[in-house]
């Protein structure tokens, strides 16, 4: 049973989209990419850290052949996007006519998404799609393809399911939303 409350560092969360919600929408996603991506053999890239929980799970929900491949890429501080994106994990393996689904927990103001996709494309793949657990609409800078999004969500910080608030809350099974 999941808690209504966390306090986690000098903050309190709010209890906000469930494990089981998570869940059956996660199973969704995987169903409709499965739909499109049979017998394409997609390559799925992760950006770690914060997408590998739901990574882990919505690989399991897509019925096709895939490989993997990891980045690591880390744009934030505290509760802000430094405006800059750092590539600590970076491509290996060619990519060149291969189908690629970025998978990411979340696109805020969308600048570490973009920059990977400018990235990515440098490499020759034959498609780019994007699943992506969620998305703050208001808060989205760039021209981001949005046909994968698990919940359209306020502008207010979370935490949980692989997100963290500056280290702290990723391994919550749930996901919390600032108490303001
Ligand atoms: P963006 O470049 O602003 O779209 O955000 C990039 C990354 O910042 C996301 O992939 C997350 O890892 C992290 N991030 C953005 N918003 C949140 C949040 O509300 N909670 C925790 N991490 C976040
Ligand atoms: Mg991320």
């Amino acid at each position: 049973m999941e808690n209504d409350k966390v306090k986690i560092h000098d903050k309190e969360f709010r209890i906000f989209i469930t494990r089981d919600e998570i869940n059956s929408r996660t199973n969704e996603l995987g169903w409709e990419v499965s739909k499109k991506y049979k017998g394409l053999n997609p390559i799925f890239i992760p950006i770690l850290n914060g997408s590998f929980m739901f990574a882990a799970d919505f690989v399991r929900a897509c019925t096709f052949d895939s490989d993997m491949m990891f980045v690591k890429i880390k744009s934030y501080e505290g509760m802000a996007s430094t405006g800059t994106i750092n590539f600590q994990l970076g491509f290996e393996g060619d990519i060149k006519g291969r189908h690629i689904i970025i998978v990411e927990d979340i696109i805020d103001s969308g600048n570490t998404l973009m920059e990977f996709i400018k990235e990515t494309e440098k490499h020759e793949p034959a498609s780019i799609a994007v699943v992506s657990l969620l998305l703050k609409p208001d808060a989205v800078k760039h021209e981001i393809p949005k046909d994968y999004i698990g919940f359209r969500i306020p502008n207010a910080f979370v935490v949980g399911y692989g997100l963290d608030y500056d280290g702290l809350g990723r391994t919550l099974p749930d996901i919390y939303q600032l108490d303001i």
